[in-house]
């Protein structure tokens, strides 16, 4: 089974996601942090990244949380993105410029962690 490093641009993380797992997935089963976790079945929006480098494939996203010239630039959903080669991503949205600045997210439902409570859609 081959392994991936995913590499958090706004935190400086890195973790491996296993062949066949999603980005999320992996970063919840090594107990890391940097990708906001929602409802974990990509109808929230609250795991949106971009992959800067890389290859990958997805699984069905809903266009409410990526649209389709958004998935062309390379914005995925985390819990929908299986990685093909290491990946470089970076988080969007308020949780990335809450990771970058260093602030807490003050959207209602953000936690501290940059986790979500997944009880909202998220539109950026
Ligand atoms: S966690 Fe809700 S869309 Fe990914």
């Amino acid at each position: 089974m081959e392994k991936f490093t995913i590499y958090i641009q706004n935190t400086g993380e890195s973790f491996v996601c296993l062949e066949g797992q999603s980005v999320l997935r992996a970063m919840e089963v090594f107990g890391r942090k940097g990708i906001p976790v929602g409802c974990r079945g990509g109808g929230c929006g609250v795991c949106k990244i971009n992959v800067s480098e890389g290859h990958y494939r997805t699984t069905r996203m809903s266009r409410a949380c990526v649209s389709a010239e958004e998935e062309r630039a390379g914005t995925v959903l985390a819990c929908k993105l299986f990685p093909a080669s290491d990946l470089t991503v970076e988080v969007l949205g308020c949780m990335g410029r809450a990771l970058t600045a260093g602030t807490p997210c003050t959207r209602p439902g953000a936690t501290k962690d940059g986790s979500d409570d997944g009880k909202r859609e998220v539109r950026d």
